[in-house]
């Protein structure tokens, strides 16, 4: 039988552990780690898990040159304005898709200068994807799309609640 402050110091390491294993746990369930844009504000007020068509939820971020224009709707954005959207899966609770979008003064003046950019989560967690050329399929789809709301800068900020 070990002494007494021996048993503290036992269960003492063996709460910390299962702490360490819970977090490490929890952070995995986040999905990857998102340096990037982990300051940025979310643009949607509340976490949106419900399930439509889609089994995803979406958070949408927006980096500091941006915030302004978006939250005033304030338009157009300036140079170098970024929106991260990311789809979660509700079930494994993993990003599995990241779209994004940023202005970068010059790049298709046609279509208000945005850049748009579509990553996928691999099998080992790590993020695949690129940012399309101007006039790619890619490119086209979500221009496509995105002209409907021209009248905000090709944003649609839908989900902010004003
Ligand atoms: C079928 C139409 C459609 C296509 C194609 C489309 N989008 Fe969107 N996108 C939307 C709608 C609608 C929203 C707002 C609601 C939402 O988030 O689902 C949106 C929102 C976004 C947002 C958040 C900013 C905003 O507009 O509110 C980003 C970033 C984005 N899309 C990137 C992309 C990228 C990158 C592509 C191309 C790979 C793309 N989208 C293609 C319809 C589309």
């Amino acid at each position: 039988m070990p002494r007494p402050d021996r048993l503290f110091a036992l269960t003492v390491l063996a709460l910390l552990t299962a702490l360490l294993v819970t977090l490490v746990a929890a952070q995995d369930m986040m999905g990857p780690h998102r340096p990037e844009y982990a300051d940025w504000t979310r643009l949607n007020p509340q976490k949106n898990f419900i399930v439509s068509a889609h089994p995803t939820a979406k958070d949408i971020y927006i980096n500091d040159a941006g915030r302004d224009a978006a939250l005033e709707r304030s338009f157009p954005y300036p140079d170098g304005s970024e929106l991260v959207k990311e789809s979660i899966d509700v079930e494994t609770l993993n990003v599995t898709v990241i779209t994004a979008m940023r202005k970068v003064a010059g790049f298709d003046p046609a279509n208000g200068d945005w850049e748009y950019g579509m990553f996928e989560r691999m099998d080992d967690g790590s993020f695949g994807g690129m940012w399309a050329e101007v006039g790619s399929d890619m490119h086209q789809m979500c221009v496509g799309c995105h002209t409907g709301a021209a009248a905000t800068d090709y944003t649609f900020l839908t989900y902010t609640g004003n």
